[in-house]
Parts: structure tokens; sequence; C-alpha cells
């Protein structure tokens, strides 16, 4: 008998869905593990921004998954883009729209932040986050800065000093530092109060800069936050095993055709979510802590979002499998690459 493990239908709380066939192509691999998933704004050429987005983009992903055959129900966790120009009143209508958390990407640190926050400390950013404190709406954060002279590898350490500033001035607005790379951060959300928490993805438990970089031009391994260095790893994988109800999966799955990705100028963005139980329950098991991969990936994510936990079960077989090169249009993280894990 294969070995096997059983986990709670999961939460992923960082997925890019995107819009029209490519939507199509990507949502079916989450809804088979996940019971929700929250589905970030930076859509183009229509971005989330307004309480009418928020209706408009969860119609289409339901109407995207209604297409499918299913078994189990799947709910898409909506949010809305916060810009310089979004209002106190933008908030209460995205809240009202079904909006549970606005997202920050900073001006220039990643795909489609072209039209990113400029500035974290004016007044009327700051009556913006006061109404999402106040509406109950958590604030998911890009924790990177663009700034002169400042190296791609150093732009998360160089916007702690922001995250500090942030949780100080709104002591009951929930904050998720997104996507962790490094190890400073992980201490910083260790040492900050209760309503900070970090997503990690199964990419950053997996690669360093190396991975990037290091052994040719890998385009496929290019996201932001870059992977980093080895220690920023090592403890990325021991906070994400650790049993901290602070640190949760969001992967980041972020799917760009294959020609978007092999070019001159690639789109960042790894495409997680056909292999995200599968690579995730390889690295838990490596660290020799498989029995707290189900807090991880189903229980912790959902507290910190005070919802009730998903109904359900996935389960996963010890049995070998090679990643498919290419799925629809896409190149999947580990493609090529023999698992361990598949999913029953
Ligand atoms: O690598 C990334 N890709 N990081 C992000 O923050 C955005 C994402 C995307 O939308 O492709
Ligand atoms: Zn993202």
């Amino acid at each position: 008998m294969n070995e096997k493990i059983t986990l709670r239908r999961l939460d992923d709380m960082h997925c890019h869905f995107r819009i029209g066939s490519l939507l199509k192509e990507v949502l079916p691999f989450t809804a088979q593990y996940a019971s929700r998933g929250i589905a970030m704004p930076n859509t183009r050429p229509r971005a989330i921004l307004t309480g009418n987005d928020v209706i408009w983009y969860r119609d289409e992903i339901k109407r995207a998954f209604d297409e499918m055959p299913n078994r189990y129900p799947f709910e898409p966790l909506m949010t809305v883009e916060i810009r310089d120009n979004t209002t106190p009143q933008m908030i209460a209508e995205a809240h009202c729209a079904g909006a549970v958390a606005g997202k920050v990407y900073p001006l220039g640190v990643t795909t489609n932040s072209d039209e990113g926050l400029r500035d974290f400390e004016n007044k009327k950013i700051s009556e913006t986050f006061r109404a999402m404190q106040d509406a109950g709406m958590l604030l998911l954060i890009h924790g990177e800065l663009d700034r002169e002279r400042i190296l791609v590898t150093k732009r998360e350490e160089v916007f702690l000093p922001t995250l500090f500033k942030l949780a100080e001035k709104f002591p009951n607005l929930k904050i998720v530092l997104e996507h962790i790379s490094t190890k400073a951060a992980a201490e910083s959300v260790q040492q900050l109060g209760k309503n900070v928490a970090a997503t990690i993805t199964v990419h950053h438990l997996c690669l360093t800069l190396n991975d990037v970089v290091g052994y040719g031009i890998q385009p496929h391994h290019g996201c932001m936050p870059m992977p980093k260095d080895f220690d920023d790893r090592d403890m990325l994988i021991a906070v994400a095993t650790s049993d901290d109800p602070k640190f949760f999966l969001g992967s980041d799955t972020a799917p760009h055709p294959r020609e978007r990705k092999e070019c001159a100028k690639g789109a960042c963005g790894i495409y997680t979510a056909p292999v995200l139980p599968q690579v995730l329950a390889e690295v838990f098991e490596k660290a020799g802590r498989l029995d707290r991969l189900e807090n991880f990936v189903s229980r912790f994510g959902a507290d910190f979002y005070s919802l009730p936990l998903n109904d359900g079960t996935i389960s996963l077989i010890k049995s070998e499998w090679i990643v498919p090169e290419q799925i629809g249009s896409v190149v999947p993280f580990r493609a090529g690459a023999k698992l361990q894990w598949q999913l029953a």
C-alpha cells in the first residue's frame, strides 16, 4: 500500500486567477484541492478597483467555475487594489460588494503595478486604511519598495520599516505581508503583534536566487519578490513548518503564457497551482513535519481571515509522477520534474 495523507480542503490565500481564457485554464487546478482562494486584483485590462469591479470579477470566476465538472464548491474571496486615489467611499462600496481585503502593490515592484501606491504615509491613504480597519477588511501588502540604488534582492528589507509603522498606526487592521522571501521579513512578522501575519509560497520554500540566475537564466523561476539566499529559504521553511499561526499558505500562483515568460523582458510570476499540495508535501516531509502541513494550508489562513474551516478533504498518495512540460498555454512550476506525491 502506498503511503497516504489526508488533509482538510485548502485555503489558498493568494491566487492570480486572471481573466478570460487563462482564467478558465487555471481555475480548475486550484478548485481541485482548495475550497477558497483569495483572488488578486491586478487583472488587465480591467483592474479590480471598485465595488462594481468586485461584482464583475466574482461573476467571471463563478461562471468559469460553473463550466467545470465540480465535486466540491469553490468560493473566490474577493479583493480590491488600493491605489493613491482609493477613497474611504470606494472601500465602503467594495466591502458592500463582498471584498474581504484590499491589496497594495507599491509602484513598479511587480507585474501590473504600474499604477501602484506611491506613498504609504500621506493623510488620504491613512483615511483609506482606517476605513478598511473600521470595515473589518484585511490589508494585503506586496512588501517591496523600488528605490534608487536598491537592488531587487533588497526591496523586501527596505519595505519592513513601513510595515512596522502601519502595524503601530492601525493596531486593529489585520495586515498580511504577502509571499515573504527573507529571514528579515519572517522575523519582523514574528516580532509584530497579533494583527500581522504572512503568507508563504511553495516556490519560496524551494528556490534560491541561484535557481533563477545561477545556472543560466531560468525565466520560469522569475517572480517578485525574487527568491533569495539559503539562510532566507531555511528560515521560511522553519516558520512554515513551525505551527505558528502567523504563517500560512498563499501560493501566489501567477500564470503567464509561455511566450510572455520566454522573451527579452519576461513577466514575473510562477504557475504553481497544478503542483501545489504535491510539492508542499515534499517540503514538509523533508523537514520531518508532514503532520503540520494541514494547519499551514487549511487552518491558519482561515483563522486569520476569521472564516470557518472548510468541509471535505483531499488525499495525497506517495507515488511518483512527472510534471508535464506545459499545461495549456503555461509552463508549470517543476515542469518535467519527478514529484513524490500525487493527488488521489
Ligand atoms: O511574481 C509575481 N507575479 N509577483 C507578483 O507580485 C505578481 C504576480 C503576477 O501577477 O504575475
Ligand atoms: Zn501575487
